[in-house]
């Protein structure tokens, strides 16, 4: 590991234009639950996902849903950013790409406009009729019950990309166009199976640029990397960015 993890420093030290895209594992030694991993706690091997994260779940009991988030926002309220997300606010000049709904790289320090979330955000709702654009901050002590948008009537939801619906725009623009002017694109804990999303490791590559993952697991990320770092984040990156000074093009 430690030749490894100075053959992938060397190479994000020679890189110009970086940037991270990362998953559910950038936040599990925070103690939030991934969705695919072989833990006892990821989600997806205890909920079904067409049930809780698809329009079709939430027409068919949008109360089930509510509740599932809910649940989901309580054993956030509290959770603490770990040593991958603030060693990742240490390099200001980075931009991230997160799948991520929770705020922890923000908590950590990541300024906002520099933290691009393709699946959205837990910390708000917003109204499920896509041209009303209602949208409101939720208190994670303080969960709300299925209620309607206040402007159109409709039901509010998390505001977070649920299977099927379409990334925002904006964000995945330049999520895209970012990965198509890097050097090295550091890819930490993510299964990279869920697509549009994960197709941006693909885009990277194809445009040159080289592929750092840092997972304990090999998985579909692990495949594509020039270094797979397998081990956790939090113990991986202080040790792998820690002095360098990364940026993105832009
Ligand atoms: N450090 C680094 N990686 C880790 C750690 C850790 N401490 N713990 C687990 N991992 C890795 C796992 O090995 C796995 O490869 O994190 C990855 C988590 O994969 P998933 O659970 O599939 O999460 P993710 O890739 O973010 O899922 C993508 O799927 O369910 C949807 O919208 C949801 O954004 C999510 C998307």
């Amino acid at each position: 590991m430690r030749d490894r993890l100075e053959v992938a420093r060397e190479l994000l030290g020679r890189s110009r234009h970086t940037a991270v895209f990362s998953g559910a594992g950038l936040s599990a030694e925070s103690g939030v639950s991934t969705f695919r991993d072989p833990a006892p706690d990821a989600l997806w091997s205890r909920f079904d996902p067409t049930e809780l994260a698809s329009v079709e779940g939430f027409s068919v009991n949008p109360q089930r849903v509510i509740e599932w988030y809910n649940w989901r926002r309580a054993r956030l309220a509290g959770v603490q950013p770990n040593a991958a997300h603030r060693a990742l606010a240490n390099q200001p000049g980075l931009i991230q790409i997160t799948q991520n709904v929770d705020s922890l790289l923000e908590q950590a320090g990541v300024a906002a406009e520099r933290v691009l979330h393709l699946h959205g955000s837990i910390q708000r709702d917003r109204c499920h009729n896509p041209s009303c654009g209602h949208a409101e901050p939720v208190d994670f002590a303080a969960p709300q019950p299925l209620r309607a948008c206040p402007r159109c009537g409709d039901y509010l939801r998390p505001a977070v990309v649920w299977f099927g619906e379409p990334l925002p725009r904006q964000t995945w623009l330049r999520a895209e166009d970012l990965c198509r002017n890097l050097d090295c694109l550091l890819v930490v804990g993510t299964s990279a199976t869920v697509y549009p999303a994960a197709g941006l490791i693909e885009l990277a590559r194809a445009h040159g640029s080289r592929i750092v993952v840092v997972d304990p697991a090999a998985g579909a990320a692990g495949a594509q990397a020039d270094i797979h770092l397998d081990a956790a984040a939090g113990e991986v990156l202080p040790a792998l960015i820690a002095g360098l000074d990364l940026r993105s093009p832009g």
